[in-house]
């Protein structure tokens, strides 16, 4: 079934692909034990797409990184597929602020290079990142190079790289925060096209409220530091969501609600 014909309540009936239990983290930094995320438990289903929004420095990357298996968590457990991550998670992709691309590689060989980090064979791919790279407006564009690349360029194939080998689950720790506002929401219509049509299940960290809820099922919403969950938010709105969605008033009620969390959390003053 495409994600398409799935309602929300759909979603719930299939099984949680990533589970998160009382998950903590305390670094131990040069001034004494610090302590990024508290108690942090909820389920993110097979073909789901959850944004977790909080601010600066509440613990969403540290968050992200012990999904990925980078980071231990100091206290609880984290579950990919009814299997414990305790070692960096294989299936998974994940794309970054930064777009990290290899300046002397073309674009071709910064898509394959996850490949190649797998040990796969590289050959075997070309074909899978011509088309993502097609799917994302790059046809034609696998032998230029990084700088002869717009931001919002370099992002689609920091995208591409993430989905070559087809991982289950995409990580998007604030992929579109260097970019300017424009290219942004372009960003915000594709990702969703792209969610769309591959049926991974996402996870995607951002600070902007409206791109969550443009692009959630589900958003997570966290407190300052420690980073807890304050509110759980359903986004019940039809896909595609579209230009028009965001004057709709479902749209605008789960807008304000998040600003209103925040608000009363004194993340404005
Ligand atoms: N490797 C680290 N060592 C010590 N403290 C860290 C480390 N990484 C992040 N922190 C601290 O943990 C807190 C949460 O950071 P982070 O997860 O990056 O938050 P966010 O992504 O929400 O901005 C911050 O106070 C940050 O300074
Ligand atoms: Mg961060």
């Amino acid at each position: 079934m495409s994600t398409e014909e799935l309602t929300e309540e759909g979603f719930r009936q299939r099984h949680p692909l990533i589970s998160i239990r009382n998950v903590s983290k305390v670094y131990e930094s040069r001034t004494g034990p610090l302590h990024a995320v508290d108690r942090v438990t909820f389920d993110v289903t097979d073909g789901e797409f959850v944004s977790v929004v909080g601010p600066s420095g509440c613990g969403k990357s540290t968050l992200l990184m012990m999904i990925a298996g980078l980071f231990a968590a100091t206290e609880g457990t984290l579950e990919i597929g009814g299997t414990r991550v305790t070692e960096p998670y294989t299936d998974i992709g994940i794309v970054f602020q930064q777009d990290l691309l290899m300046d002397w590689r073309d674009v071709m060989g910064n898509v394959l290079i996850q490949a190649e980090l797998r040990r796969l064979r590289s050959a075997d791919y070309i074909d899978t990142a011509k088309d993502l790279l097609a799917s994302v407006g790059l046809a034609g564009f696998e032998d230029k190079y990084p700088f002869e690349l717009s931001g919002g360029m370099r992002q689609r194939v920091a995208l591409c790289r993430a989905l070559v080998h087809d991982p289950k689950v995409l990580l998007m720790d604030e992929p579109f925060g260097a970019l300017d506002a424009l290219t942004r929401e372009r960003m915000t219509y594709d990702l969703q096209r792209i969610w769309q049509a591959s049926e991974k299940t996402v996870v995607f960290i951002t600070h902007s409220i409206a791109e969550a809820v443009f692009l959630s099922n589900r958003i997570v919403v966290m407190s300052p530091r420690p980073g807890q969950i304050v509110e759980i938010i359903d986004v019940p709105i039809p896909r595609p969501r579209v230009i028009e969605t965001q004057e709709s008033a479902a749209y605008g009620r789960i807008v304000t609600r998040i600003h209103h969390l925040f608000r009363d959390m004194g993340v404005f003053t």
